[in-house]
């Protein structure tokens, strides 16, 4: 069984990042930027919102923070990322979620320009994702693709099962695991699919992406199988300073044991999804999506 080191690879990228940005500058050019817009004082939403802006820092990046207060009106916001839209200082941004229950996401995010929409939540972005057309990818899917391209793990061919249908991470890896060129068969489950089990049995490939703590167990798992844990539950803990701790989607220690490889949590899938968003920030910076 092989661990995959999603926090050495996230570490890999920053510094291709860093080293790409230091040539931008070198050459007289603008370092790329990014702006994070931030609504009420979430403890998840702090804490990835002030990773994004550390990592920033790391590779070169200008950041900008935006905070509002939860009292915020849609209004308020929309005038602020309509700034951001217009302000040629900023290569990409993003609206942090979740947002309070007077704001619709909706709106919010199809109020982003899908050319600095560095977080691929667009219509327009994910439209292209399926059409297999330049677009921001969705950063925890372009990073598990980085991941598997990585690690050289075979794709062609194979059964690969992911279990949830977010927009943000299911549906969009269902799409990019079925592309061209990677070549997966792929079975997209939720909550509704009745033979889940059986499902994964069959699979080379899972991707559990429900965010239900150890739902993934070892009699769902066969020999050899790859299996890509995306869950990120905060659970309440007395072993860590935060008083948090993460738990993955997968029971790790029946699971690993069966696979060829496995991401853990932490240090799995979660470093990669920053590095992306630095990605998706530079390829901005560089006009490589929209010409
Ligand atoms: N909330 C949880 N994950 C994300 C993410 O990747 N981007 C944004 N904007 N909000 C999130």
């Amino acid at each position: 069984m092989t661990l995959i080191n999603g926090k050495e690879i996230a570490t890999v990228l920053k510094q291709e990042i860093a080293d790409e940005v230091a040539q931008i500058v070198a050459s007289g050019k603008k370092a790329p930027h990014l702006a994070a817009i931030l609504v009420g004082h979430d403890g998840g939403s702090e804490t990835y919102v002030a990773a994004k802006v550390k990592a920033c820092e790391m590779v070169g990046f200008g950041s900008t923070l935006i905070r509002f207060e939860d009292t915020v009106t849609q209004e308020e916001l929309l005038q602020s990322i309509r700034g951001l839209n217009e302000d040629p200082s900023i290569d990409g941004f993003i609206v942090q979620l979740p947002l309070p229950k007077h704001i619709s996401e909706e709106k919010v995010i199809e109020a982003i320009d899908p050319k600095k929409d560095v977080d691929g939540f667009h219509p327009v972005n994910v439209g292209r994702v399926v059409a297999g057309m330049p677009a921001f990818v969705s950063a925890t899917p372009f990073g598990i693709m980085e991941l598997l391209r990585r690690y050289k793990i075979e794709t062609k061919g194979k059964s690969c099962a992911v279990i949830g249908r977010s927009n943000i991470v299911g549906r969009p890896m269902s799409i990019l695991l079925s592309q061209k060129g990677v070549d997966c068969t792929v079975t997209l489950c939720h909550s509704r699919t009745k033979n889940l089990k059986e499902i994964c049995l069959q699979s080379d490939i899972i991707v559990a992406a429900l965010g239900m703590p150890e739902f993934l167990t070892g009699d769902m798992v066969k020999e050899g199988a790859v299996v890509i844990d995306v869950g990120t539950t905060r659970v309440t803990s007395d072993q860590t300073k935060s008083g948090f701790k993460l738990k993955g989607d997968v029971k790790f220690d029946e699971v690993a044991p069966k696979c060829s490889y496995i991401t853990p949590v932490p240090g799995g899938v979660g470093p990669m999804t920053i590095a992306s968003l630095l990605y998706n920030t530079l390829l901005s910076n560089k006009h490589q999506i929209y010409k």
